[in-house]
């Protein structure tokens, strides 16, 4: 949010990128208390009743870009909602309050509250499709990974990049019939999967930093939300992603020319999903191998998230400790 170097936006975007936090920290608390009660929409809205509620206490003029869905099926948070107090700037933001909605209800790891937030006009505005993506995390040369090219090629052209065999390299693609054909061509090269049962969001991130999570390549098709969120992840952090909106059906490609979406095949970078500096956040709701679940404690909740900030690229990990638990429901 600093690219136009105003210091007013530079002040913001560093304020944000604390308010950000307590946002993916309320989501997250209110999601954790359904945990594990095989309830799926109950965990998600309790999540997005939380998020809305605190952003709405933000000094900024916020438009969800990217939200739970269109304005007709989501009652909150719907793309095209307003959020804020209204006397600040504007700014776009994306939300997935509970990501991974079915670890939360099933008390499985890996379940996050997220959101980012960019200068307004800066985020792709997307509709709630599926999305074909592809990323790797920083260092190497750009376009050593491409989208249309055979799954095959781009380990091994990674592998080269690295400088190790294909069969050293692990990629992470969601466990779905539709990536059978995928998965043989990543195993074909020798290469190893990790599958994962949800969280595309955290999936893409585990690319940033291969050393500590085994992970140097997310492949494959998830939501176009969880994309978008990843892109702006992935801008803090370093490294290439490019994805593209299944628009598969005219109704679909409607969606999205109402979205200013002219080119339903185009291939986005990271860099036209986020088209500035954005902040990030994500706090854990279910234990997970990236952040740590909610804890309920004896007199405070604990959480830990992440946020991290383009302009900088600095990465925080923020664990707190909340003994107002009023603020929660709890007393
Ligand atoms: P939800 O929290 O909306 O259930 O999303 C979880 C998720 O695994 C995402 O991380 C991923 O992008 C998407 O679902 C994949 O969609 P599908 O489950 O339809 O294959």
């Amino acid at each position: 949010m600093s690219s136009n170097n105003s210091k007013s936006t530079t002040l913001l975007d560093r304020i944000l990128s604390i308010e950000i936090v307590r946002v993916a920290e309320r989501a997250a608390v209110a999601a954790a208390m359904q945990r594990g009660r095989g309830n799926e929409m109950e965990a998600d809205k309790a999540a997005v009743d939380a998020m809305r509620r605190e952003l709405s206490k933000l000094p900024i003029d916020g438009t969800v870009v990217i939200g739970e869905g269109e304005r007709d099926e989501a009652p909150m948070l719907f793309i095209g909602e307003k959020v804020g107090n209204k006397k600040g700037p504007k700014i776009d933001i994306a939300v997935d309050p509970l990501e991974g909605t079915t670890l939360c209800a099933k008390n499985m790891p890996g379940a996050i509250a997220t959101l980012a937030m960019a200068e307004g006009g800066t985020l792709l505005n997307a509709p709630d499709v599926y999305m074909e993506k592809i990323a790797i995390g920083p260092g190497y040369p750009k376009g050593v990974v491409e989208l249309d090219r055979p799954a095959g090629e781009n380990i091994v052209r990674l592998a080269k990049a690295k400088g190790v065999k294909p069969s050293d390299i692990t990629a992470l693609i969601l466990d779905r019939p539709r990536h059978a054909d995928l998965i043989a061509a990543v195993r074909k090269t020798g290469a190893a999967v990790s599958l994962i049962t949800d969280g595309d969001v955290a999936g893409v991130i585990h690319t940033a930093q291969p050393d500590t999570t085994g992970i140097d390549i997310y492949l494959g098709i998830g939501g176009a939300p969880e994309g978008v969120l990843a892109a702006a992840a992935l801008r803090c952090i370093g490294g290439q992603m490019q994805c593209r909106l299944v628009l598969d059906t005219e109704e679909k490609r409607a969606r999205a020319r109402k979205m200013g979406i002219k080119d339903p095949r185009k291939i986005y970078g990271m860099e036209e999903m986020v088209r500035g500096d954005c902040v990030f956040a994500a706090t854990g709701v279910t234990e997970g191998n990236m952040l740590k679940g909610v804890r309920f404690k004896e007199g405070y909740i604990e959480t830990e998230t992440v946020v991290m900030r383009s302009a900088t690229g600095t990465v925080r990990w923020v664990r707190a400790e909340h003994r107002q638990l009023e603020k929660f429901g709890l007393d």
